[in-house]
């Protein structure tokens, strides 16, 4: 009998795996059948300005409004994905003020959770998405609000969407090409995300530690790579030369550019032909 997918549940195996933050979390995860966007409730919950959000976490088993990076719809059928979003409601938590830094943080944790449960090997398109076998697997959206006058981020709303065996049948044919699966060895969603969100609370308590950074770069796909860079504002071809601490990327245009000048950029995506 596969155990029911379930916030209890989900506590429960967090509780076994890192009690500290099955603490935390306790009565701060809801589990949705159904909703539009995990993204979307927490903003919904923020805006409630209820008591210590801090640590909430909200997980769907499917979505009828999912939302990925640059206002795009984030695919997320019923059963074949996991859907969730984490709460984190102060500067404290987010330990320091490395915001440009949360989503490839998230990247390593999804990648090394993604490698546990399976065989397969996670590479990191910048600056959110997970890839296996040259197919996109998993997508991460980090909203949050910055408070400019007292320089501290007020709230960041982590959201993962991860393919874990999403059936031919249902993808839709634009995404054919597209949409890959983790094959997971095991399909306990429940325990895929407690050992997910302690892999993630590790690594974002970590302050100015290389490694984090360092195996970002080696996961990457676009590291020393020509790819097609779209801004707001162009679309241009560039070489990719480093990835900075900060998670920023030093490219390099292929045209017009006789002096071989250097640019470094933090938004925006890259595209790179597979
Ligand atoms: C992307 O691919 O650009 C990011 C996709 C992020 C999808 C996740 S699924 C859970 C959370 N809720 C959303 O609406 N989006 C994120």
């Amino acid at each position: 009998m596969p155990t029911e997918y379930s916030s209890k549940n989900i506590l429960q195996s967090l509780s076994i795996l890192n009690p500290e933050l099955a603490l935390l979390i306790q009565d701060k995860c809801i589990f949705f059948e159904q909703t539009d966007s995990t993204n979307t409730q927490a903003k919904i919950l923020l805006s409630q300005n209820k008591a210590n959000l801090n640590g909430t976490i909200l997980v769907a088993n499917s979505q009828t409004a999912g939302r990925g990076r640059l206002g795009r719809s984030f695919f997320s059928p019923q059963d074949t994905g996991i859907y969730l979003s984490v709460i984190f409601s102060t500067i404290q938590d987010l330990y320091e003020n490395d915001a440009t830094l949360i989503t490839p943080k998230a990247a390593v944790a999804v990648c090394h959770t993604i490698e546990k449960f399976s065989s397969n090997k996670c590479q990191i398109k910048w600056v959110n998405d997970i890839f296996i076998q040259k197919k996109k697997v998993c997508g991460i959206l980090t909203e949050g609000n910055i408070n400019t006058s007292k320089k501290i981020i007020d709230y960041a709303i982590i959201g993962i969407g991860i393919n874990i065996q999403p059936s031919k049948k249902e993808i839709p044919q634009e995404l054919i090409n597209i949409v890959g699966n983790a094959e997971l060895f095991e399909l306990d969603k429940n325990n895929f995300i407690a050992t997910l969100l302690s892999n993630l609370f590790e690594v974002l308590k970590k302050e100015n530690d290389k490694s984090v950074m360092d195996e970002y770069r080696n996961r990457s796909l676009v590291l020393n790579k020509i790819v097609t860079v779209i801004s707001s504002t162009e679309k241009f071809e560039a070489k990719i030369l480093n990835i900075t601490e900060k998670g920023h990327l030093i490219i390099q245009r292929t045209q017009n550019n006789p002096q071989n000048l250097t640019e470094e950029i933090f938004t925006g995506e890259v595209s790179i032909r597979m």
